[in-house]
């Protein structure tokens, strides 16, 4: 005879079964994580999502091993919640690791929950948003964990292109733990509880004698400045997870759909009679871009992205008559807004992301050319400036620019130029295409003429300001069509939006292929 239990029994049963979960791993631990200035998983996905959408799965999930003490540690679910909810009424995924089980260890079964919820963001189109605690591979499980972690890898790189994918570090990610986040689009750090290395200290100071603190090693510092793996780097995880949402609103869910257009209270014809006195005089002397982006895009809000890392360009999210569009723009404030290796990488790879999911991409230019040196030659400016090449080429989304300044040499051609197909290129009538600046140029070209003469800088400057007036103006460029209008650039922001709307519809393809050889 089946003995059956009263239904309250079981309704009693499941509810603490829940508490159980949702307990993590004990009272204890999650004393420990807050002492470490820490939120819990849960913590961090009431923050992530809005209030009350979270719906968890794979709460008693519980991991297979029975090695090492691992049978008698059983807490179910694991140590990871995963589920999902809305981001501004918008469907979101996330997982979120526990270090409070086992250190957010990745157990076969941890990584299981994560591929399914990784599975469901790709199949219904929305993105996934990783919150990152962990200790890496689940020490007991040995190999079965590194395989579990080669599921996950397999899962960023197929959703690729297809869904947002966003890591945010919230704690230790250390050796191949870090390659997950490093194959998703943004990766957020919280500065001094993320930390990212594929060493750590110790192993570092064994093999190179090098002493290192983890901070400085994998610290939001480090990665957010010097090896550009860190997107965001932000100081608590509170206004962490307020900007994971916030960059959420720029993006479409998926790659077939367009990007949310909010409404914006800030007047799309607005003209704004300051931008043309921003920039200087003299061509070499510095001044802010940023003082025209956000003039020039709706309600000043742009977002940047690797904000602190090759400053000498610019990119990030704003948008303009409620479109999100992705600004790519030099930085004549810092190092000239020359593009060097990092800059090039860190637009190329901006470009890409912009032009996957829809995004039109907005370009401000004032670039003097690549850095000469043999720092860069030796490590690559060549390739690494065809990165940027490729990008813009390839992107088949609404490219518009808007020449500001200088646009020298190969620089010209790289940043969103007719040639690279840009559907609308712009020029202030302070912009300049040339080869190269004027004075390297009559260096060259009259170099006898200036030896020869008596008063050979008297010569040179008379021939400076000749090449000037001949050539360091936008209206050869617009006579052969490369430029498409010299533009007011009280103007800038009107004209910008118009060309977006007459774009909206833009449809381009490339050429049947497998996938492109971008120089990597
Ligand atoms: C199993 C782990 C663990 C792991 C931590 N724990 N890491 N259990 N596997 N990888 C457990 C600890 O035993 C401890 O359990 C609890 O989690 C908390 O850890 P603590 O060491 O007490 O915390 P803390 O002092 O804050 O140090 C955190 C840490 C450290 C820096 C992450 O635990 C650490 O170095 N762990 C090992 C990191 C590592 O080398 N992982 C492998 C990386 S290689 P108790 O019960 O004592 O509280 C890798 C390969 C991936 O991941 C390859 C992919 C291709």
């Amino acid at each position: 005879m089946v003995v059956r239990r009263n239904v309250d029994v079981k309704l009693e049963e499941l509810k603490e079964k829940k508490a159980q979960s949702r307990a993590g791993g004990g009272r204890q631990r999650i004393d420990a994580q807050h002492e470490r200035g820490k939120l819990t998983a849960r913590e961090r996905i009431d923050l992530l999502l809005d209030e009350g959408s979270f719906e968890e799965l794979d709460t008693f999930k519980l991991h297979r091993g029975t090695d090492f003490g691992l049978a008698e540690q059983h807490h179910l679910g694991d140590a990871v919640v995963t589920g999902y909810g809305h981001v501004n009424g918008r469907l979101t995924f996330v997982f979120s690791q526990d270090f409070t089980v086992m250190g957010g260890s990745l157990s076969e079964a941890v990584s299981q929950k994560i591929c399914k919820v990784m599975d469901l963001a790709t199949n219904s189109g929305a993105p996934i948003v990783g919150l990152i605690d962990s200790g890496g591979a689940r020490i007991q499980e040995g190999v079965q964990s590194l395989a579990a972690y080669a599921d996950i890898f397999l899962r960023n790189v197929r959703s690729s292109g297809v869904i947002p994918q966003i890591s945010v570090i919230l704690g230790p990610a250390a050796g191949g733990a870090t390659y997950s986040p490093a194959l998703t689009d943004f990766v957020f750090m919280v500065e001094g509880i993320g930390q990212m290395y594929i060493t750590g200290p110790d192993v570092i100071k064994s093999v190179t004698g090098e002493e290192v603190t983890h901070e400085e090693l994998g610290g939001a510092g480090s990665h957010s400045t010097q090896s550009g793996v860190a997107h965001f780097a932000i100081e608590s995880e509170e206004r962490c997870l307020s900007e994971v949402r916030r960059l959420l609103g720029f993006l479409a869910q998926n790659n077939m759909e367009d990007p949310p257009r909010l409404q914006s209270g800030d007047d799309p014809g607005r003209t704004d009679a300051t931008l043309a006195h921003l920039v200087p005089d003299h061509p070499n002397q510095p001044y802010e871009m940023l003082d025209i982006i956000t003039r020039v895009v709706d309600d000043a809000e742009f977002m940047q992205v690797h904000e602190a890392y090759a400053r000498n360009v610019m990119v990030g999210f704003a948008r303009m008559d409620g479109r999100s569009v992705g600004i790519v723009a030099q930085q004549p404030s810092f190092l000239a807004g020359v593009l060097d290796i990092n800059a090039s990488v860190k637009a190329a790879r901006f470009v890409r992301f912009c032009d996957a999911f829809n995004i039109p991409i907005v370009t401000f230019i004032d670039v003097p050319g690549f850095l000469p040196g043999t720092n860069q030659e030796y490590g690559g400016i060549i390739r690494h400036g065809a990165k940027l090449i490729f990008a813009y080429a390839e992107a088949t989304v609404p490219k518009i620019s808007v020449l500001i300044r200088k646009a020298y040499g190969g620089a010209y051609i790289v940043m969103s130029s007719k040639g690279l197909r840009g559907d609308i290129n712009y020029a202030w009538p302070t912009g300049e295409i040339a080869v190269m600046g004027a004075e390297g140029a009559v260096n060259i070209i009259h170099r006898q003429e200036i030896r020869k003469s008596d008063e050979p800088d008297e010569a040179r400057q008379r021939l400076i300001g000749e090449y000037e007036d001949q050539l360091m103006n936008p209206y050869i460029a617009a006579g052969l069509g490369l430029i498409d209008d010299v533009i007011d650039p009280s103007e800038t922001r009107p004209k910008i939006i118009k060309a977006l709307e007459m774009l909206q519809n833009k449809r381009e393809s490339l050429p049947p292929k497998k996938h492109g050889s971008i120089p990597l």
